[in-house]
């Protein structure tokens, strides 16, 4: 696997892959990878002939008291994982090459509806800042098909709005949430835990199924469902910041005769914010 620093190499290695008639899968990342990630590698492996990953700790999402210049960045460690997981080509950029005017005034992508609420309300620009470094990132790598985490419910759901309303000819591929034994959601940020918050952490996913068990039992005060599940969270020492039942497929909220819901939620152990959501069809 060769690693590229430069859009001009990696525009080099696309252009001789697509003349020989591959089809180029793409999974983009911020690093620090863990089985989520290379289960996304693995999935693009199977379903193209070329499979690249990036991997890009985006300044443009990150708001201004969040984690950038902590996040972990451990690229020798995940060259190997990606090797071991199928990965040709690994575009490894620094953030002049991603941003060579800066980021002030730089053309905003934005994807109304689904970006707002959840997450967006919690970082707002956040999504902003996502919607536009994959767009750049799919203009650079000019993917067939490129693989994102269920995970990020609402991030997927905001690609999806964005290759749909642009145009972009690029399909896009939801993989399931990978879990630790205990339930957690695998994610670079549990490395910020202590052992106490890490035992206390399996709270938030299984929340997330009291929730989702008492729905399929015929539970439709939402309201109420929410306030119960707001105290579990707060019971286990997690501080919430939302938790919400929502319809899966448009993302507005759910009405009592939504059939396809998904619950999503995000909690504070001390600094360090998770988020979890759980999708079910009744
Ligand atoms: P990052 O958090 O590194 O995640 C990269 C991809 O891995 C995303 O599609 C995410 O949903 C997926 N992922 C993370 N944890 C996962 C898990 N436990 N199971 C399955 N998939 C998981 O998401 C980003 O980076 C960035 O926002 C990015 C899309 C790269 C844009 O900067």
């Amino acid at each position: 696997m060769n690693t590229v620093k430069t859009v001009r190499e990696l525009r080099a290695v696309v252009a001789r892959v697509r003349s020989e008639g591959k089809r180029i899968g793409f999974v983009p990342t911020m690093g620090n990878l863990h089985e989520g990630h290379i289960a996304l590698v693995e999935k693009a492996s199977q379903r193209a002939d070329f499979v690249i990953a990036s991997i890009f700790v985006n300044p443009l999402q990150f708001g201004p008291n969040e984690d950038l210049a902590t996040y972990p960045r451990t690229l020798v460690a995940d060259q190997e994982k990606l090797v071991a997981a199928g990965c040709q080509l690994l575009f490894a950029p620094d953030v002049e090459e991603m941003y060579p005017n800066g980021m002030g005034g730089l053309t905003n992508v934005s994807v109304p509806g689904v970006s707002e609420g959840l997450c967006g309300g919690s970082r707002p620009g956040h999504f902003d800042g996502v919607a536009t470094v994959v767009t750049k990132l799919f203009n650079m790598v000019q993917p067939d098909l490129a693989i994102f985490g269920e995970k990020d419910f609402q991030q997927l759901a905001v690609i999806r709005a964005l290759v749909r309303d642009l145009n972009m000819p690029v399909q896009i591929i939801g993989e399931p949430t990978a879990r630790a034994e205990d339930g957690l959601a695998l994610s670079s940020r549990n490395g910020y835990l202590n052992d106490e918050q890490r035992a206390a952490a399996p709270a938030l996913y299984r929340t997330l199924n009291q929730l989702a068990d008492a729905v399929r039992q015929g539970e439709r005060d939402f309201a109420q469902l929410v306030t119960t599940g707001k105290a579990s969270l707060e019971a286990a020492g997690l501080r919430p910041d939302y938790l919400e039942v929502r319809d899966s497929s448009t993302l507005r909220q759910a009405g009592a005769d939504t059939q396809q819901l998904v619950i999503l939620a995000a909690a504070f152990l001390g600094k360090t914010r998770l988020i979890d959501n759980l999708a079910f069809d009744l």
